[in-house]
């Protein structure tokens, strides 16, 4: 998969990609992350991608020009799947919307500031809008970084038996049960009995209950 992230603030998404996960996902050759600062598209010489808004008003707006030269520019190179707007007025991001997009071969994002983009790029050019919950952020990155987080890990080869993301929360419409490690007894705090005793299947069945049980107490709208 390739994922080409555009964006005023290239720096604060480098960091996200250069750990754990993600960077392995990288290093083996499972998802490329090209970041493209927009403002190298700019179309004067102070290198500005935004405006005033027309009828007045408070906040700047980010231009079509940059955007569109960035857009066509990759388009001209591949085809992409999906043109992603960061917004927090798009489809709310669950992990439905995660399983679809990691099907997905290139996908370009566009981080949002100031007081958005020009609505023309969003009837023109943007294929699908998200967001990552009812806040308003500073800027597109951070809910960038999550969308991309979310895909990646679902990726094949990312993630080993251990860390798969078949057990994750969500996955199956419910919450994931309760964890322990040791010691089995920290203070007379007690890892519940069934998980010591060896016995695969009413291990399998506890979890079970505990997550139904928790998506019930928790979040009963996911059943
Ligand atoms: N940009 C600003 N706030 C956002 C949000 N909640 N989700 C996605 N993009 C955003």
């Amino acid at each position: 998969m390739r994922i080409d992230i555009i964006t005023v603030l290239p720096e604060l998404l480098e960091s996200p990609f250069q750990h754990s996960i993600l960077k392995r996902a990288q290093n083996k050759g499972v998802v490329e992350i090209h970041l493209h600062p927009l403002r190298d598209y700019s179309t004067n010489k102070h290198r500005t991608v935004d405006d005033y808004s027309y009828g007045g008003g408070a906040g700047m707006v980010m231009c079509i020009e940059p955007i569109a030269k960035c857009i066509d520019k990759l388009k001209s190179e591949r085809t992409y799947d999906e043109i992603i707007y960061m917004s927090p007025d798009g489809e709310m991001l669950d992990q439905k919307i995660s399983n679809q997009l990691s099907t997905l071969k290139n996908i370009i994002i566009l981080c949002g500031h100031y007081k958005g983009v020009d609505e023309r790029i969003r009837e023109h050019l943007i294929t699908r809008e998200i967001s990552i919950g009812n806040y308003v952020l500073s800027g597109g990155e951070l809910a960038a970084a999550v969308v991309c987080d979310s895909i990646i890990r679902l990726l094949p080869g990312v993630l080993n038996d251990e860390t798969s993301a078949l057990f994750d929360s969500f996955q199956d419409g419910m919450i994931a049960p309760p964890a322990y490690t040791r010691p089995a007894d920290f203070n007379g705090w007690k890892v519940p009995d069934v998980l010591l005793s060896g016995n695969e299947k009413e291990i399998d069945k506890w979890r079970h209950e505990q997550s139904l049980e928790r998506t019930k107490q928790r979040r009963p709208e996911l059943l």
